[in-house]
Formats: structure tokens, C-alpha cells, sequence
């Protein structure tokens, strides 16, 4: 297949300002001289973004490491991960066609995509919303056959099965992805013949399906809100300027100030080791809490993140983007708030967010504290290095 630019081309391309942050943050990763090393990230960023790569996108990731565009064309054509045409708006769908999946059914699945979205491959359909694509091994092949869907896997297909899928991602659902046949990761059909003592363990769903359902919306565009600037070698610097900086490349918004609510916290007994710790690093209780009247047992709560911005709260075992989310909007926003929460305080938040003992289970108080102090925690450390965000 030739891997040519589009002969329609959009007028422009430019980051969000999220994603902008995102991609300068990536260029500080390399040493000075070889910003270039970054060229697959921020192309990948921008295709996450508009879900294909256009001309003007590689010119203006070219710009940003101060490369010629031929050598950023040579790259985004070289590699069939970027997609250099226009792809469905809601989804561009992956069927692997490789020996397993195509053992058990792949051609079926091929047809369903003739059939609903275009009679070729890298055709958007009629109604914009999906294109299609049969790829190799996507590495799951004991759950064939499957497609990859956005971020996910949709695994032991059948035809009936992904026409409603896709279907249902017509009709604006993002079906649980995983095994469809009933299987909870790749066991045996007939269920586990060994380690079944495993069994009592499970989850409503495997840890990758739940962490897509945490997430909602995979078929999502990347914006930038919603996947974690994992540079903490930046935290209170000043932000790095791009090596080059391209044309008309969106202003970020500055952080807004912190304000503070004022609730009243009751005084009531630290939790196990939470003292000696306080003690030891010394500054969790922020300054300014207030003492206005507020529920029995409510934590300090801030209207916003504090200058600087926000800590990343997925650093904490348990935490997902929806759970992040879900904390900044009761006005949770930074470390040292969990660290300093008192048994009262840590069952006020675990009803409010129902919870059902995550925060002491996961050892909230302990991971924020070291991480408030500045130290790592072993699941910090994985997140950073995998881009994970919660098991
Ligand atoms: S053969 Fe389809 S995922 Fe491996």
C-alpha cells in the first residue's frame, strides 16, 4: 500500500493547550541537541487528537523539534500506526486477521466492516463515523477473534456480536470492552483447571475492562484533560519553552489561584502511624484552611488547585482519571490534603464517593504522604514508567 499524504488537507493543525503542555513536557525527556528523538510521541499525540495525521499536523510537530518536514514525513509514512487519511469520527476499527483470528472467524469479522462501514479498508463510511482496517497480531490471540475499538480490545467476537457493537458505538455507548463470550481474561472456556484458588479474587471485571470502564469514553479524542503530564522533573520549574516554537501554537491558560473554602474540621484521632509521619515530614496541613461551619467529619476542602496547579492524584494506588475527577470536584486537589486526613475525615470522603473503604484499603494516607514529601512510591514509580494510572 503506498503510504501517501491525503490529497485533501485540512488548513491547519494545532494542539490544545493541554496537549500542547503535554508535547513540550515530552521534548524535555531527551538531551539538548536530540529534541528530534521525539518526533513519534508528538505525532502520536496529534493523531490521538484528530485521529488522523494531516499535513499541516506533521508540519507542526516538525516545527515544534525544528526538523525539516521531509525527515517528519519520512517517519509518519515509514510507520502503519499513523493513519494518513481521514478516519471515522467516532472510531477507526482494527480487525486483526492474523492466523488465529482468522482461524476463528476474522473473515466474518471483515464482512461485518464491508458491510457496515465501507467495502474497503480506510474508507470513512457514509455517515463519517467509522473507518476500518484489517491489521497483524494485536497480541491477543487466545481471546480470538478481535478488533481493536479506540483504546480497546473487543475480544471473542462473533459476527452478530461486533455488528452490535458497533451498532451501539453508532448510537453514541461505548460498550464494556473485554471478552465477549463471558470469559473474565483468556482462561479456559469451561473456566480455571489450575490456580483456581484465584477464583475468589475477581473483580466485577478483568483490570484492563476496568480500568476502559473507569475511563467511560475510549473512543474519545485525546484532548490532553485526560491523560497525566507524568514530568515531575518540571513541578515548580518554569515551563520549558519549545525548541521551536510553531506558528500560532495556542496560549495556556495560567493556573487559577487557589482559593479556600472554609470548613470546620472536628479535631478527632489520627490514623495508625499518621502522627509519627506528620511529625517526620512536617508541612501536610496546608495554610489558610478556615473555619467556617461545615458537615461532621469534612475534610479541608479547596475551591482549586493551589499556584502551580494540581497534584497527579493517579500517583495514588486506587486512583483513576474518573476518580481524580471526581475528587478535584469536592475540592480535593493536592498530596498533602489526604495526608492530613483524620479517620473522620477519611469516611466523610469514602461516603461521598462511595467508596466502600478504598481509601484505607489502598493506604491512601501513607502513599499521599510520601508522595507530599516528595518521595516516590512503588506504584508512582510504575505509573511513571508504564503510563499507568490504577490496577
Ligand atoms: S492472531 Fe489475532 S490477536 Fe493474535
Amino acid at each position: 500500500m503506498l503510504r501517501r499524504l491525503h490529497h485533501e488537507q485540512p488548513e491547519s493543525f494545532a494542539f490544545t493547550p493541554a496537549n500542547q503542555a503535554w508535547a513540550e513536557a515530552q521534548i524535555t525527556k531527551y538531551p539538548e541537541g536530540r529534541q528530534a528523538s521525539a518526533i513519534i510521541p508528538l505525532l502520536w499525540r496529534a493523531q490521538e487528537q484528530e485521529g488522523w495525521l494531516s499535513r499541516p499536523a506533521i508540519e507542526y510537530v516538525a516545527d515544534m523539534l525544528d526538523m525539516a518536514y521531509i525527515r517528519a514525513l519520512e517517519v509518519a509514512s515509514f510507520y502503519f500506526m499513523f493513519q494518513l487519511q481521514p478516519v471515522g469520527s467516532i472510531a477507526h476499527i482494527q480487525v486483526c486477521g492474523t492466523t488465529s483470528c482468522m482461524i476463528c472467524g476474522a473473515e466474518d469479522l471483515i464482512a461485518v466492516c464491508k458491510e457496515k462501514i465501507a467495502e474497503k479498508p480506510h474508507t470513512v463510511s457514509a455517515d463519517g463515523k467509522f473507518s476500518w482496517e484489517e491489521v497483524e497480531c494485536l497480541g491477543s490471540c487466545t481471546n480470538a477473534p478481535m478488533a481493536q475499538i479506540g483504546k480497546d480490545y473487543y475480544e471473542d467476537l462473533t459476527a452478530e456480536k461486533f455488528a452490535q457493537i458497533i451498532d451501539d458505538l453508532a448510537a453514541g455507548k461505548v460498550p464494556v470492552p473485554g471478552p465477549q463470550n463471558g470469559r473474565y481474561g483468556a482462561e479456559p472456556l469451561k473456566g480455571l483447571t489450575s490456580l483456581t484458588e484465584y477464583e475468589s479474587g475477581k473483580t466485577q471485571y478483568n483490570a484492563s475492562v476496568q480500568l476502559a470502564v473507569e475511563l467511560g469514553d475510549t473512543v474519545k479524542r485525546i484532548d490532553g484533560t485526560e491523560v497525566p503530564l507524568l514530568t515531575p522533573w518540571l513541578k515548580d520549574k518554569p515551563k520549558p519553552a519549545a525548541k521551536a516554537k510553531p506558528k500560532a501554537a495556542p496560549k495556556k491558560e495560567p493556573a487559577p489561584a487557589a482559593k479556600v473554602e472554609a470548613p470546620k474540621v472536628k479535631p478527632s484521632a489520627p490514623l495508625p502511624g499518621q502522627e509519627e509521619l506528620a511529625a517526620r515530614k512536617g508541612t501536610w496541613r496546608y495554610e489558610g484552611t478556615t473555619t467556617t461551619e461545615a458537615e461532621e467529619g469534612q475534610p479541608p476542602l479547596l475551591k482549586a488547585a493551589r499556584e502551580g496547579g494540581a497534584d497527579d492524584l493517579k500517583l495514588l494506588k486506587g486512583v483513576g482519571p474518573k476518580l481524580e475527577e471526581k475528587l478535584n470536584d469536592l475540592g480535593i486537589f493536592h498530596f498533602d490534603q489526604i495526608a492530613a486526613w483524620t479517620p473522620d475525615q477519611v469516611a466523610w470522603v469514602d461516603e461521598r464517593l462511595s467508596f466502600k473503604g478504598r481509601i484505607e484499603r489502598d493506604n491512601w494516607i501513607e502513599q499521599a504522604a510520601s508522595l507530599a514529601a516528595g518521595e516516590e512510591t512503588e506504584f508512582a514509580k510504575r505509573a511513571k514508567k508504564e503510563g499507568i494510572y490504577d490496577e
